[in-house]
């Protein structure tokens, strides 16, 4: 694991853009996992800036991301289809075609979720998964428990996810309590993983993720068994690693 703090969550946008940037001009064909959430939105804002000054070209990019809400419409403003093209989408030139969400509208669950790891699959598997964590140590919406999931599937979500996703919505709006989300499997399948961490409360489950035990109650340790692993943490998220680590 690489693990970098940087001063902060400005700092952290650029950077991931900069590492996204880089590998979409070794290979403009490049698939990618991307969250969604507070975090990754500073890395969208400089990679559509990139894109503005022609420094990127999203044209051949696939995308798969790793997580929606179950009951959501895609047009509803919290969805995370709506999230991505007001943060990232609507202001680059990636080919819609190329770009996908596990949207469940009903029907044959576990079919669906089974056609979802069957389309990164085909386009080869995911070169570049992006992820955030959860202030639980989740990555997607692997929730913490005894077992986690290999493939993409519905999921209950932790009351923390439910707590700390209500800030996106409207006051007295009702977080949906369940998600369709790639599996432990799916996202350790990623050729390269960056894991972006900012602010304070992600301290703890940060350094639990990189410097405890690996186990199923906090799902991002899993990432310490992947060959190819990258951290990026600003300096509130990073404040509990252990040393060693510094920009
Ligand atoms: C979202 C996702 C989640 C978030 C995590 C952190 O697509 O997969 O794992 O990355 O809940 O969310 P923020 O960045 O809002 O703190």
């Amino acid at each position: 694991m690489h693990v970098r703090v940087v001063e902060n969550y400005t700092c952290l946008g650029e950077k991931a853009a900069e590492i996204v940037a880089a590998a979409l001009r070794a290979n403009p064909r490049l698939t990618l996992g991307l969250p969604t959430g507070g975090t990754p939105e500073g890395m969208y804002e400089a990679l559509a800036r990139r894109f503005q000054a022609g420094e990127c070209d999203f044209s051949q990019l696939t995308a798969f991301n790793l997580d929606e809400y179950v009951g959501l419409e895609s047009a509803h403003p919290q969805s995370y289809s709506f999230y991505m093209e007001k943060h990232f989408y609507s202001r680059v030139n990636v080919d819609r075609q190329k770009v996908f969400l596990p949207s469940w509208s009903g029907g044959d669950c576990v079919a669906f979720c089974r056609s979802y790891d069957a389309l990164i699959a085909s386009k080869g598997g995911i070169d570049l998964q992006i992820l955030g964590i959860g202030i639980n140590g989740h990555i997607g919406f692997n929730e913490p428990g005894p077992i986690l999931h290999r493939d993409t599937h519905l999921i209950d979500l932790a009351p923390e996810t439910l707590k700390a996703n209500s800030r996106f919505f409207p006051p007295g709006a009702e977080v949906p309590r369940q998600a369709i989300t790639m599996g432990m499997g799916t996202i350790m399948g990623a050729k390269e993983i960056l894991l972006l961490a900012s602010g304070s409360a992600k301290s703890r489950a940060l350094a639990e993720a990189l410097d405890g035990f690996i186990r199923t109650t906090l799902p991002a340790s899993i990432l310490q068994l992947h060959p190819s692993c990258t951290v990026l943490a600003d300096k509130e998220a990073g404040v509990l690693l252990k040393g060693g680590f510094v920009p």
